[in-house]
């Protein structure tokens, strides 16, 4: 039955390294809504690692069904079935949540979507409120590799967003700090955001 779940070997090879981080940066959550869910790969587990909390799925419906099917396949006592969320149409619950985490998005949301996406978590997170945000990123104006900067090419002549500077997401969340920039396998980056 998993052959036929979605499946991102992306989302195998970075959940170790990225567990690693949230273990440190979601020690003191409670509740964390995930953006973009995708798959479930993330979620279950990272909720089945992070037991203390309690991991809110979310997606665009489109993805609900292959989600609720990989909860059932892995079911995980502190896991939520998918809440429908698409940044543009949905209101943003932010505010329900201590920690947000979105892995893999800014880069396909068009810009107004996560321009909108980083101020809501700025006005919204509560204080000392966690956002966890993986993916490739634009740092000082430069992408870090050459196959980074293709992808990026790839992604907005098919109508993508594409990738984000970090300067450009730290000015539509003037109310959230970097705390720091995490450095991951495959040229890929975790910003730690906390609410002031
Ligand atoms: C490349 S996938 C990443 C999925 C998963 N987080 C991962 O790391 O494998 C991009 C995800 O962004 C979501 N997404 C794209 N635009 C979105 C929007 N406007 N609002 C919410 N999610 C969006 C897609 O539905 C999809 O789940």
């Amino acid at each position: 039955m998993t052959n036929e779940l979605p499946y991102s070997q992306s989302c195998e090879n970075n959940k170790d390294p990225i567990l690693a981080i949230l273990k440190q940066t979601f020690a003191a959550s409670n509740n964390v809504l995930e953006v973009g869910s995708g798959t479930g790969q993330h979620a279950v587990h990272f909720a089945s690692n992070l037991p203390h909390l309690v991991w809110q799925t979310s997606d665009q419906l489109d993805y609900h069904d292959g989600l609720r099917q990989r909860l059932a396949a892995f079911p995980t006592d502190n896991v939520l079935p998918p809440i429908a969320l698409k940044v543009g149409e949905s209101s943003l619950p932010f505010a329900r949540f201590d920690s947000v985490f979105s892995a893999n998005t800014a880069h396909i949301m068009q810009q107004a979507e996560i321009a909108q996406m980083m101020k809501a978590l700025s006005d919204d997170l509560p204080a000392d409120g966690c956002f966890c945000q993986y993916g490739p990123f634009i740092e000082n104006g430069e992408f870090n590799s050459q196959g980074n900067a293709d992808f990026h090419e790839y992604l907005v002549t098919n109508g993508y967003g594409g990738y984000r500077d970090i300067d450009e997401l730290k000015s539509w969340a003037p109310n959230l700090s970097l705390i720091e920039i995490h450095r991951m396998p495959a040229n890929n980056l975790l910003l730690e955001w906390r609410k002031k």
